[in-house]
């Protein structure tokens, strides 16, 4: 494996010490599921400590009285609050699985990092550097992989396939986020690393990607329930991910290595994800799907957040 990764330390800047979290909180790096229930998730961000909304988390908490400890709680009654949000710095920045992101609140109660996905970066860092390094080649000419990553939003995946050593082509519609996932490069020290930086509507650059004859050996994308491209397009995920996807089929290389899926989308299961998959991928290969997962110290039960699907192709011959 790369050797960039760092074991997790508490990293966060901006607050004082860690003695407002009380004691009797064992930290698991620098992210963790602290508890869910009654419709809330709390998790350690860092130094800091957020309750947000989780629909899906309909069972009583498990620590109750670690709740009150949250630095800033999110709520959704009557519109998008924000309660202490004055009390949080204005970024922050959070080391993920080996990976550093810069983190700030949004209006929306987004920070800028979905860590449901952060099990992911592993497989997909993983994955590439082995199909770079256990080819032909073997470690000595590590083969070149390219990778596509569509609605990458803050980078954490394109982040995972350039820790591989591979040529990454971050694409989304917000310039704003793009500049984030750059930021998130500059603090990897992947600022040199050969990263493709693209404000574009999927849709339209899938289409100019196909024209050029551009292919990649790796493609992976998150799209939203609901989006705007850059020119504002319209992106429903009902109407579009079909097209999307037989796209991105199209830009797949000859020797590929994997096509990975992931959906926040209420009624997409991973087994809605693998059937999509399956029908472009034909018998090459293999499926493999599941939820997305926040999780945090073994004690804590598991909080799934959204769902994955990945066709990985057989393993590359000499
Ligand atoms: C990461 S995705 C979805 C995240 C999560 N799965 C969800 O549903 O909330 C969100 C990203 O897609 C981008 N996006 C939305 N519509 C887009 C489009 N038509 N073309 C390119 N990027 C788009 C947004 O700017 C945003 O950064």
């Amino acid at each position: 494996m790369p050797s960039r990764r760092r074991s997790g330390t508490v990293r966060a800047v901006g607050l004082g010490t860690l003695d407002s979290l009380g004691k009797g909180l064992a930290l698991v790096g620098d992210y963790e599921l602290l508890d869910s229930g009654n419709g809330a998730k709390l998790e350690r961000f860092g130094k800091i400590v957020l309750a947000r909304p989780c629909a899906q988390a309909l069972w009583q908490p498990q620590r109750p009285n670690l709740w009150e400890r949250a630095t800033a709680t999110f709520d959704r009654e009557g519109g998008l609050n924000w309660h202490g949000r004055e009390a949080l710095p204005r970024s922050w920045v959070a080391e993920i699985n080996g990976i550093r992101m810069k983190l700030s609140t949004t209006d929306f109660g987004h920070l800028g990092v979905f860590p449901e996905t952060r099990g992911l970066w592993d497989w997909i860092t993983q994955t590439l550097h082995e199909a770079r390094t256990k080819g032909p080649g073997g470690p000595q000419s590590p083969r070149p992989l390219s990778v596509l990553n569509l609605f990458a939003y803050s980078g954490g995946a394109t982040l995972a396939a350039a820790l591989a050593g591979c040529e990454v082509c971050h694409l989304d519609a917000s310039r704003g986020m793009v500049d984030w996932a750059k930021e998130n490069a500059a603090l990897n020290g992947l600022t040199e690393a050969p990263i493709r930086w693209i404000v574009d509507d999927v849709s339209k650059f899938l289409g100019r990607e196909a024209a050029r004859g551009h292919k990649y050996d790796a493609i992976m994308l998150d799209p939203p329930s609901f989006g705007r491209g850059k020119k504002g397009e319209l992106y429903k995920i009902e109407n579009d991910l079909m097209a999307t996807l037989a796209a991105c089929k199209t830009l797949l290389s000859d020797h590929p290595v994997f096509l990975l899926l992931t959906s926040h989308t209420p009624g997409l299961t991973p087994r809605v994800l693998q059937n999509l998959l399956a029908q472009l991928q034909g018998d090459q290969g293999h499926l493999e799907c599941g939820e997305m997962l926040l999780t945090g110290a073994a004690s804590v039960m598991e909080l799934p957040n959204g769902t994955w699907a990945r066709w990985v192709a057989p393993p590359a011959t000499a």
